[in-house]
């Protein structure tokens, strides 16, 4: 991919800046470290009244996940075992919005907020595009060859900021990719999944012409993927999808696509700098990468939190819960429930593998964390192959991670080896 040395390092830095504008009503600027909160929130019960925001001391503004609904109730839990059993009880919890609001307009066309059968057929439309096996599809065609161009890009200046020059670019050009658009119109795809309920008219702008192109000849992309599903909403007849389906659908990838795996490889990265013991442990031998990425994914998961809704009255954790209530699932506290891991608190690669909920649970668990996890791991990989000698940059501003409802580093400042 030639054309990534003409990507616009000041946009890329003002599009994934988490104390930018841009991520201002999601508390990106909110730099406290929430787990001892957590802690002590859990401590005294797993399942309280409010949203996990003002509970552990932010109060600023949030536009998504359920959060801008201030007529219905809202109860937040912080449990391993408890955010299991909704995340696996849809009769009970739905995903659609109990309420007007900005994520009740978007359901009906993103699926991440549809239930039950209707979810199971829209998911099933991408499902074989997501799976393990078609991991060298996404390793091949996109994600290797950004890696090492954006490598190539900075290699010889013996220093970076691999938030901005590396983690950002790498998921929205492979997920751009994969939708056939080039990487002249990536940050505009970004601005577009940005922008507070996407863009659609700007996003539109970019895709309509893809979409009609594969209708008449269809290729091998995620785009020609989607114009030939066909679907049946309940017993009707199976109809191929609308643009506003599709578009829907696109919305949904491009925006989980480019806008969290760059934060959680910040993070991971970030865990090995801070603990040389095991980055030069990741180094000599590759097969510990996994693991590591797993245990970020665990420790600090960067989506810290999503939403359901209850849909009948029901108990959580002793404590009643009216229906249409917003139950908010915090990922981040189960993620360190001592129930469930000793140490939590600590970043330990080498603890036996368990199932953490850094990607969700349940039906709508990540359709993209095999990518994810694939283009953390080849880019990890790659940056250990080709900087000898990579380590933080102690003459950088200290990095540190922030964020409220989305979280990563403010930079991964770093210096390496250069002849
Ligand atoms: C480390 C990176 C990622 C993290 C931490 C993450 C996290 C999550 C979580 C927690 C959910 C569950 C939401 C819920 O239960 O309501 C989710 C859903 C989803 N993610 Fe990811 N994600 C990541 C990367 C990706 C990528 C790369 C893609 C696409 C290429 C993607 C696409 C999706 C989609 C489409 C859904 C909705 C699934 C559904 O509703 O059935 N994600 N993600």
């Amino acid at each position: 991919m030639s054309d990534i040395a003409t990507l616009d390092p000041r946009r890329i830095r003002e599009l994934f800046d988490l104390r930018s504008d841009v991520y201002a009503n999601r508390g990106g600027g909110f730099d406290l470290d929430f787990y001892p909160e957590l802690h002590r929130l859990r401590e005294t019960g797993p399942v309280h009244a409010g949203v996990v925001g003002p509970l552990v001391g932010y109060h600023g503004e949030a536009f998504f996940q359920g959060l801008p609904f201030p007529d219905l109730p809202h109860f937040s839990v912080f449990d391993f075992a408890t955010c299991q059993d909704v995340l696996r009880d849809g009769d009970t919890f739905g995903s659609k919005p109990t309420a007007p609001g900005p994520e009740l307009d978007l359901s009906d066309s993103v699926m991440l907020y549809f239930d039950g059968d209707r979810h199971r057929r829209y998911r099933a439309l991408v499902q074989s595009s997501f799976v393990p096996k078609r991991g060298a599809w996404w390793s091949e065609r996109w994600i290797e060859s950004t890696v090492q161009g954006l490598i190539d890009t900075f290699e010889r200046n013996g220093r970076a900021d691999l938030n901005v020059e590396f983690c950002a670019p790498i998921p929205l050009l492979t997920i751009c990719g994969s939708f056939g658009i080039g990487v002249a119109d990536a940050l505009r795809v970004r601005e577009a999944a940005t922008s507070d309920g996407g863009d659609r008219a700007l996003l539109a702008s970019i895709l309509m012409p893809i979409i009609s192109e594969r209708r008449k000849e269809p290729r091998d992309d995620i785009i020609s993927v989607l114009v030939r599903a066909e679907v049946a909403d309940g017993d009707g007849p199976r109809e191929v999808l609308s643009d506003v389906d599709i578009l829907g659908f696109a919305l949904l990838l491009l925006a989980a696509g480019s806008g969290t795996t760059w934060k959680q490889m910040g993070i991971t990265l970030l865990a090995l700098l801070r603990h040389p013991r095991w980055l030069e442990a990741v180094r000599a031998d590759r097969t510990l990468l996994r693991p590591a990425i797993e245990e970020s994914l665990r420790w600090m998961p960067t989506d810290p939190m999503f939403t359901r809704y209850a849909l009948r009255d029901t108990e959580l954790g002793g404590v009643a819960i009216p229906a249409r209530s917003v139950v908010h699932l915090c990922f981040a506290a189960a993620n360190r429930d001592p129930a469930r891991w000793e140490r939590p608190d600590e970043f330990d690669p080498s603890r036996p593998p368990g199932a953490h909920l850094g990607f969700g649970g349940g039906p709508h668990i990540c359709l993209g964390m095999h990518v994810a996890r694939a283009e953390i791991h080849t880019a990890i990989d790659a940056l250990l192959d080709r900087l000898p000698g990579l380590r933080l940059d102690e003459d950088a501003e200290a990095p540190q991670i922030i964020g409220m409802y989305e979280r990563g580093p403010t930079s991964v400042p770093v210096v390496w080896d250069t002849p």
